[in-house]
């Protein structure tokens, strides 16, 4: 099938937002006693809010009552927000501009595929809202990565199959999400990371959507 759509995931792909969500967790990790490494980190990357709290919860070997992991992940996400909060278009990651023009140029379709509630609101620090033909962020769905919801809802909602989607992603649970999805996954850092995914690079700057659109081709006649 040719593929015809692209799905991005927003942390990670579009902007470093990934620093700052770790940035924000780990203050709330040294609060509560302990810390969590840059290696820990990515089991929290394209996890949710609240999937993200239990996972560091647990490595604390911390049991809480639910309305203090409710004020946690609420304290969270204000520190969260103060970091994103000076954002600008200047922080859309290198490759990025390039890559949509020439997704544009070729006339593919695309969405945003984030687990993040606060996807809206990095859009518009960065000038990126009116971008993509669909968005599907954490408002919309409810189960996130590495379930495949956010992926197929964003087919659905550009009216394309799962087989005509690349997915691009940063975090083990977004290549695994865009793989339970039936879709083509380019995972964009380290291959020794992101081992489930199809074409690893380290970022959108290091290749064009042809190599990548010859690359399936290829993959695809190999079957
Ligand atoms: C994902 C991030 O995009 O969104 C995760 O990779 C984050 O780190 C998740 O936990 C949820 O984001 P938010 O902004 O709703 O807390
Ligand atoms: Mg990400």
């Amino acid at each position: 099938m040719p593929i015809k759509a692209f799905l991005f995931d927003l942390d990670g792909v579009i902007v470093d937002t990934a620093i700052y969500h770790y940035q924000a967790w780990k203050r709330l990790a040294n609060e509560l006693g302990f810390d969590i490494s840059e290696e820990f980190n990515e089991q929290l990357k394209g996890v949710s809010r609240t999937d993200s709290l239990a996972i560091i919860l647990a490595h604390g070997n911390l049991t809480l009552p639910d309305e203090e992991k409710t004020r946690l992940a609420t304290q969270k996400n204000e520190w969260y927000l103060e970091l994103v909060s000076r954002m600008t278009s200047d922080d859309i990651l290198p490759g990025v501009p390039a890559f949509f023009s020439q997704v544009r140029q070729l006339g593919l379709l695309t969405a945003l595929g984030s687990v993040s509630k606060n996807a809206p609101l990095i859009l518009e620090r960065i000038g990126m809202s009116n971008v993509f033909d669909a968005i599907i962020d954490g408002n919309k769905i409810s189960k996130g990565k590495p379930d495949p919801e956010v992926f197929t809802k964003g087919a659905a909602e550009l009216g394309v199959q799962p087989a005509e989607c690349v997915v691009f992603e940063d975090a083990v649970a977004g290549v695994e999400a865009g793989k339970r999805g039936g879709m083509f996954v380019v995972g964009l850092g380290s291959p020794d990371v992101l081992t489930q995914a199809d074409f690893v690079r380290p970022s959108l700057e290091a290749f064009t959507v042809e190599e990548l659109l010859s690359q399936i081709e290829i993959d695809a006649k190999a079957v």
